[in-house]
């Protein structure tokens, strides 16, 4: 087979980068891993930065968004019972969407099919080769044959466990990583939110999240250490726990109800760079991780794909290269820009195991400057919905 653009793995950025590509009449094959079912399955994240939403509504696949999408004006930070309203609307003029990542997924495989795009699932032992040639090509395993494809670029869209960037040698690129010593136990179920907006929760119990997919559907999440497993998990200790993270005023009367999912997710930061090896590009959670609690990683895959799809066009179609030969630096400024955001919500948000009593009184100082200084808030309102392409 062959096409211009191979695209390994199709969770969000892969289907995305797809998207685009095949509207602008550049060809493309997308080799996922997994199945259909399996990849809309995951439950991952919920909020879409303005800019995220206007790439989708670029790429025709934000009818259903712009109907069922919750539409969020600020968000909430607390501190035991103190509640400190981020204003996004006031502060930057814009606001976020509440829509997960499921749905995001499900609707570009809709669109990919409604366009005829060419989607391979279960498809196993995928090798990346002559990346740093003029002429790469695929293998990979699907139906127990071993097949051969050939193309112009290959995207690696195949998340922080794929093979793409483990396809660069290590002498070409660099890693930067912090593993946080806590993981989020994530829970949904279909209950009535506990907010209207969603809650970052600060306690002396630790982290907890209140978000949401609808009216009728929620998503929490609580800070556990990285040895616990979902099994030691009821749905009693979790909603005990989160309603002791919460201000009392929500937790006594929020909705409780029977788990619908329940996972543990641990928190990294990582970045390897750069993001092209030759005619090879990397493309989010390949290439850089963060941990959730700035809600940005489904959003800087996307912003990778904004610096990409146009330089990948112009590659292709006039043969100008000057877009990927400055996507890697592009994208990194705004990625080392999102780390920091989402490094500093972590450490202002969580306890450390071992932490000293100085550490929670940093914590509780920010959030009381937060709640008194709108320079503060403005700027953490700035980083929340997104920093501009
Ligand atoms: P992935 O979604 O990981 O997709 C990669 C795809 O490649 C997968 O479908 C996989 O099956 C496939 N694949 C892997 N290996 C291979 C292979 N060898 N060959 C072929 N295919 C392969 N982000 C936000 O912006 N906001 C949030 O609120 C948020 N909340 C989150 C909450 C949790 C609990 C978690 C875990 C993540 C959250 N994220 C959030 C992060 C977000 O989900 C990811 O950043 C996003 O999924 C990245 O998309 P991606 O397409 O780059 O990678
Ligand atoms: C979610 O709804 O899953 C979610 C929301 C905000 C985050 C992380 C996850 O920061």
């Amino acid at each position: 087979m062959k096409t211009e653009v191979a695209i390994i793995g199709g969770g969000p950025s892969g289907l995305l980068l797809s998207q685009l590509l095949n509207k602008a009449g550049v060809a493309t094959v997308v080799l996922e891993r997994a199945s259909r079912d399996h990849v809309l399955s995951r439950i991952r994240a919920g909020v879409l930065e303005a800019g995220t939403v206007q790439m989708l509504h670029e790429a025709g696949v934000a009818d259903r968004m712009d109907k069922e999408g919750l539409r969020h004006e600020g968000c909430y930070l607390s501190d035991d019972d103190l509640m400190v309203r981020i204003n996004f609307k006031e502060l930057t003029g814009t606001t976020v969407m509440v829509y997960g990542q499921t749905e995001v997924t499900s609707d570009l495989y809709h669109a990919q099919d409604a366009i005829g795009a060419t989607i391979i699932h279960c498809i196993e032992d995928v090798v990346i080769h002559d990346a740093d040639s003029d002429a790469p090509y695929v293998e990979y395993t699907v139906d127990g044959a071993r097949r051969r494809l050939d193309c112009a670029y290959v995207a690696g869209c195949d998340g922080f466990h794929g093979v793409s960037r483990k396809t660069i040698p290590t002498d070409k690129r660099r890693e930067f990583e912090r593993v946080y010593p806590f993981g989020w136990l994530g829970v949904l179920s279909r209950t009535r939110p506990a907010h209207e907006e969603l809650i970052y929760a600060n306690s002396s119990n630790g982290f907890a999240l209140a978000s949401m997919r609808s009216e009728t559907l929620s998503r929490y999440y609580v800070q556990v250490p990285l040895t616990d497993t979902v099994e030691e998990w009821s749905d009693e200790r979790f909603w005990t726990t989160l309603k002791s993270c919460l201000p009392s005023e929500v937790a006594a009367t929020m909705q409780t109800g029977q788990s619908i999912e329940k996972s543990i997710a641990p928190l990294r930061s990582f970045v390897s760079e750069p993001l092209r090896w030759g005619r090879l590009f990397l493309v989010g959670d390949a290439a850089h991780i963060v941990p959730p609690t700035g809600a940005k990683g489904l959003n800087l895959a996307v912003s990778d794909v904004h610096y990409l799809y146009q330089a990948l066009i112009d590659a292709v179609k006039k043969g100008d290269t000057a877009g990927i030969d400055t996507y890697s630096e592009r994208a990194l400024l705004r990625i080392w820009k999102a780390m920091r955001f989402s490094w500093q919500m972590t450490t202002m948000l969580h306890q450390f195991d071992g932490e000293d009593s100085f550490a929670a009184q940093m914590r509780k100082s920010t959030l009381q400057h937060l709640s008194q200084s709108e320079t503060a808030r403005r700027d953490l309102a700035e980083n929340y919905i997104g920093l501009p392409y």
